[in-house]
């Protein structure tokens, strides 16, 4: 079972968090369902038995950065970009007499921004197509929790009253330090732990005000405030804001999956030979990539920190790429193993909107400093600020293109590594105009089921490339 870092060392609070909650009808005086609790928090979902599988406590940065060096193409292994360090620019040709400069970013994760790689009108394009109505139109992201940014606010009605039942009414629940004070961080931590809703200390007082909870005017709850706290409607509350208010999900956006095949969308299609020039992957890899993924972001439309690859949190499931129907019988779920996320801005966004890498190169960074960011009143992993807080924004530029590996390579076979913690990467809130954007990600085997081939590839187009590329 997954739990959080931070609660894993929290042992004393362990049971309290094991248990499910109640999805309320909407006067919230029945359970309708019980739920399992998401053991989402920012991002880090670990696996207490294993340990953090990339202990970067006890490696030294010298040697993540000779993993990177690694950069030889390895004859039927994954290839690596070399980033040789931040500010590092190269002319790189990506065909058709194209040729793009590719800048180094970051060293961890290996990342590079790269400028025009789409024309405008190419851009023009896709996002014509996303809108396209016979595509299905865009839909709100159900992922982790999604909501559109313009489903209504819920606003406190103050109807309900008492103690919550379960731990969510409990002072040692809230108590996670033990010091007998529950303090601003700890209600973040732990609205955020049972509700997945990301907030900043403001956020809490606007719904103290709302509730008018004066408890906590000095900053601290003690045991006998607590006792006098409305946990009851509190937690309708909170569960109404879950549904409603797109604010404090961990998501807000809509999208639409496009086919990139060349008989739909020659276009489109063009865009996967340029990554095979800039990634120097196989062939087969880059065209075993997922659907475009073309997204569409408002104002206060933003993706707090994650990461886009799921190895680490579900370590005996398949690759979703791989996903055969055999698999699909005997294990029924599939983690996604994205090597490569390829993010293509449409748009020019007038504030706001930047990618975001809250720990991008930061070599002081470590396991125990996990457990520290895995307390949200750091604010790091929120995106609702402007992501003022992160070490490196990339800011939309129609055109333009950001590359990032979220795994590093194993170095005994050239195949699939371990994922990149510092990949943590989200999209930062809109505060003026819009944001279009588009994902291509590229899952990657492990060593051991590199022949098993991604159910994305489409091979008449790859027979077809490879012939062409061959000529020339
Ligand atoms: C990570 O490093 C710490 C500190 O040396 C050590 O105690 C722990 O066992 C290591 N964890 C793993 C999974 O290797
Ligand atoms: C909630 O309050 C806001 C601001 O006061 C208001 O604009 C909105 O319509 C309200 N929403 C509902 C569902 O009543
Ligand atoms: C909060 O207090 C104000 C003033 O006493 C009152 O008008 C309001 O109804 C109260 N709101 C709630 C949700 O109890
Ligand atoms: C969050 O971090 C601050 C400062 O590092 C610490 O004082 C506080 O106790 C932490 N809160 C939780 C819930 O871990
Ligand atoms: C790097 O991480 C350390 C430890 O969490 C933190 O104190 C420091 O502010 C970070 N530095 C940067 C530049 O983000
Ligand atoms: C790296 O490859 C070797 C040999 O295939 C394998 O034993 C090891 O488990 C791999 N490591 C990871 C992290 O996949």
């Amino acid at each position: 079972m997954n739990l959080f870092i931070l609660i894993g060392l929290l042992g004393n609070v362990l049971a309290n968090f094991e248990e499910n909650y109640c999805v309320l009808n909407d006067d919230g005086t029945e359970c309708l369902e019980e739920e399992k609790k998401s053991s989402f928090l920012l991002g880090y979902e670990i696996d207490k038995k294993k340990g953090l599988s990339d202990n970067i406590s006890q490696t030294n940065y010298e040697e993540l950065l000779a993993k990177i060096e690694i950069d030889k193409k390895m004859p039927n292994g994954l290839s690596r970009r070399n980033g040789v360090k931040v500010g590092h620019t190269e002319d790189v040709n990506v065909g058709d007499g194209k040729v793009v400069k590719v800048i180094t970013r970051a060293l961890r994760p290996l990342l590079f921004e790269i400028p025009d790689i789409l024309t405008h009108e190419e851009c023009d394009h896709i996002i014509k197509r996303a809108i396209d109505p016979k595509e299905g139109g865009m839909f709100s992201s159900k992922a982790k929790g999604g909501l559109t940014p313009n489903e209504v606010q819920y606003n406190y009605t103050g109807a309900e009253f008492g103690k919550a039942s379960g731990w969510f009414g409990e002072f040692s629940a809230w108590d996670i330090n033990d010091d007998k004070y529950i303090d601003i961080d700890e209600v973040i931590s732990v609205i955020h732990a049972s509700f997945s809703l990301w907030m900043l200390e403001n956020d809490i007082k606007e719904i103290w005000e709302k509730m008018n909870v004066t408890v906590m005017d000095d900053g601290i709850i003690s045991e006998e405030e607590f006792e006098t706290l409305n946990t009851f409607g509190l937690k309708e509350y909170l569960h109404k804001l879950s549904k409603n208010d797109p604010r404090f999900k961990t998501r807000t956006s809509n999208q639409v999956w496009l086919n990139m095949d060349q008989s739909v969308d020659p276009l489109i299609h063009k865009i996967r030979e340029r990554l095979v020039k800039l990634t120097g992957l196989d062939r087969k890899i880059i065209y075993g990539g997922e659907m475009l993924q073309v997204l569409n972001y408002l104002p206060n439309g933003h993706y707090h920190a994650h990461h886009d690859s799921e190895t680490h949190q579900r370590a005996d499931l398949p690759c979703c790429h791989q996903y055969s129907g055999d698999v699909l019988t005997s294990v029924g779920e599939c983690k996604l193993c994205r090597y490569i996320t390829f993010v293509l801005y449409l748009n020019n966004v007038e504030e706001g909107g930047g990618t975001a890498f809250p720990i991008a190169d930061n070599i002081t960074f470590n396991e125990m400093n996990m457990v520290q960011y895995g307390n949200v009143s750091t604010d790091k992993y929120n995106m609702m600020h402007g992501c003022k807080l992160s070490n490196l924004v990339i800011q939309p530029k129609k055109g333009s293109a950001v590359l990032w590996y979220n795994h590093l390579r194993n170095e005994t076979d050239g195949w699939m590594g371990e994922l990149d913690w510092y990949s943590l990467h989200g999209g930062c809130n809109i505060i003026k105009g819009e944001k279009w954007m588009a994902n291509m990600w590229i899952p990657a085997p492990f060593g051991n089921s590199r022949h098993i081939p991604s159910i994305y590839l489409n091979n008449e187009d790859y027979e077809k490339a490879e012939a062409i590329s061959q000529k020339e």
